[in-house]
């Protein structure tokens, strides 16, 4: 396993942190507990707390990780929450038209409005849509993206093939979420960045959250048409890379 420092550890974790021996079961039962979409006042609650420099510094590094994939006229933003990466990403990639969709109308109009008072652009959309179902044409993006909210789908089997659908040819899908096992050498990281407390937070909610692991991640996609490129951290965050087969040239491909 290799750590090319903050942002850039490489591997899968060789290291268990978080509660595995529980695993199948328990996320089974996490995920009863939990709604697919965030409800009000859920939806405030969770917009309060993007703010904090955690998940700050986690948006700047998602958007600029997606930014060194090169640049991308439309990318979809699938879970949007409050959107914040939606702002991110308009730093980072500024000419792309930028869609965000989430399946809980409180959660949109949160987004809705953090992207008019910070931004004012009307090349950010938000829309209420389920990820199961996403209200684009196919081969409509170059990129789609998804931070935090892979763990919350019902059928993220049937979610990640309708992001292969609405994606262009030779496009990406970079899925990234928290995981139950982060790697030892990345948890001291994160106590170094954000103190032992934030730690600890983190560790804390991987048992109440119905979260993955890496090679989980990797299985829910090999029954979709994506080629699993393999996953990797960025931060905290787990982050699955697919690509949609064929040539960017070719125009739409279902
Ligand atoms: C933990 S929040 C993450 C929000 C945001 N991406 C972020 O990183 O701050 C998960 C979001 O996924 C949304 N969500 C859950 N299931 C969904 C689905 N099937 N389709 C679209 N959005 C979904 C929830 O409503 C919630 O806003």
């Amino acid at each position: 396993m290799a750590s090319g420092g903050w942002g850039t550890y490489l591997g899968a974790p060789e290291q268990p942190v978080g509660p595995d021996n529980m695993s199948d079961r328990w996320r089974q039962f996490m995920k009863r507990l939990h709604p697919e979409g965030i409800p009000w006042p859920g939806s405030v609650l969770y917009n309060a707390l993007s703010r904090s420099e955690i998940f700050r510094r986690h948006y700047e590094l998602v958007a600029h990780d997606v930014a060194q994939y090169g640049t991308a006229q439309r990318l979809l933003d699938i879970g949007t929450g409050p959107g914040h990466l939606l702002l991110a990403l308009r730093r980072t990639v500024p000419d792309a038209e930028l869609v965000g969709v989430d399946i809980s109308p409180a959660m949109v109009a949160q987004a809705k409005g953090n992207v008019k008072i910070k931004a004012g652009d009307s090349r950010i959309e938000v829309l209420p849509a389920n990820a199961n179902a996403l209200p684009f044409a196919d081969g409509t993006f170059d990129c789609a993206i998804s931070t935090g909210s892979l763990h919350h789908w019902n059928d993220p089997i049937h979610a990640l093939s309708e992001a292969y659908r609405v994606l262009k040819a030779g496009s990406l899908c970079l899925t990234y979420d928290l995981v139950r096992h982060m790697p030892k050498a990345l948890c001291e990281e994160v106590r170094a960045r954000f103190g032992g407390f934030r730690l600890a937070i983190l560790w804390l909610h991987s048992f109440e959250e119905p979260f993955l692991n890496a090679d989980e991640m990797e299985a829910l996609a090999r029954p979709t048409a994506f080629t699993v490129e393999g996953t990797r951290f960025a931060g905290a965050l787990c982050c699955l890379v697919l690509r949609k087969a064929g040539d960017p040239a070719a125009g739409p491909d279902k």
